[in-house]
């Protein structure tokens, strides 16, 4: 089994990573994480290679993430929220998936082909909804295939809770490890 997770956080100490640190120790197989603040990968520019080739032009480290998505079993896109959104850098990773939504649209080319389980992390300080970071990290787990979702994990208040002592994120990180190890996916 293997597993991409997407993180959207600046802090190598902070509310996301701990949570995607405890997802990781209940994971079975090999997983890969792409620190978003740390990539060599460009924001797509809209160059338009992607609508007539249906892979993208840019060379940097995205062209390793393509593969992976491809390869691997399940994603996750953990992320704080900032201002009621996933967080710029990670957002301009995901911009790449242009390449996917392009294939499909203009060369009707399905790019990935096996489907995967998804998994949505967020954390908040305790400011504001979900519901816009949600919405946004849906569609971008369906630009990559996904087609089964684990309800999303959310610690809300790390202002005042920290998320690894957050009870209820912390039991819905292994039921999300637990969803991705059950053999269901029925497609
Ligand atoms: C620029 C910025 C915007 C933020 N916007 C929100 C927000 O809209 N709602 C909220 O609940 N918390 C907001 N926060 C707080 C962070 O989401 C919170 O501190 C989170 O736990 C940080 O996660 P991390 O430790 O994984 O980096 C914001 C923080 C920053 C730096």
């Amino acid at each position: 089994m293997k597993t991409l997770i997407l993180n959207g956080s600046p802090r190598k100490n902070g509310n996301t990573a701990a949570l995607i640190k405890l997802l990781t120790e209940n994971l079975a197989g090999e997983y890969r994480i792409i620190n978003a603040f740390e990539s060599n990968i460009s924001p797509c520019v809209d160059c338009g290679y992607c609508r007539k080739n249906g892979a993208c032009a840019l060379n940097d480290d995205m062209s390793g993430v393509y593969e992976y998505i491809k390869d691997c079993d399940n994603i996750v896109i953990a992320s704080p929220v900032y201002f009621s959104e996933l967080t710029g850098p990670l957002l301009s990773v995901c911009s790449r998936f242009q390449a996917f939504y392009c294939s499909r649209r203009y060369l009707n080319i399905e790019p990935i082909g096996t489907w995967k389980k998804g998994g949505v992390i967020l954390v908040g300080g305790g400011d504001g909804s979900f519901g816009t970071a949600e919405k946004t990290a849906r569609i971008l787990l369906g630009q990559m295939g996904t087609n089964t979702f684990f309800p999303p994990v959310v610690s809300q208040n790390t202002d005042i809770i920290p998320a690894s002592e957050d009870k209820s994120a912390v039991d819905d990180i292994i039921g999300l490890a637990d969803f991705f190890t059950a053999n269901t996916n029925p497609f």
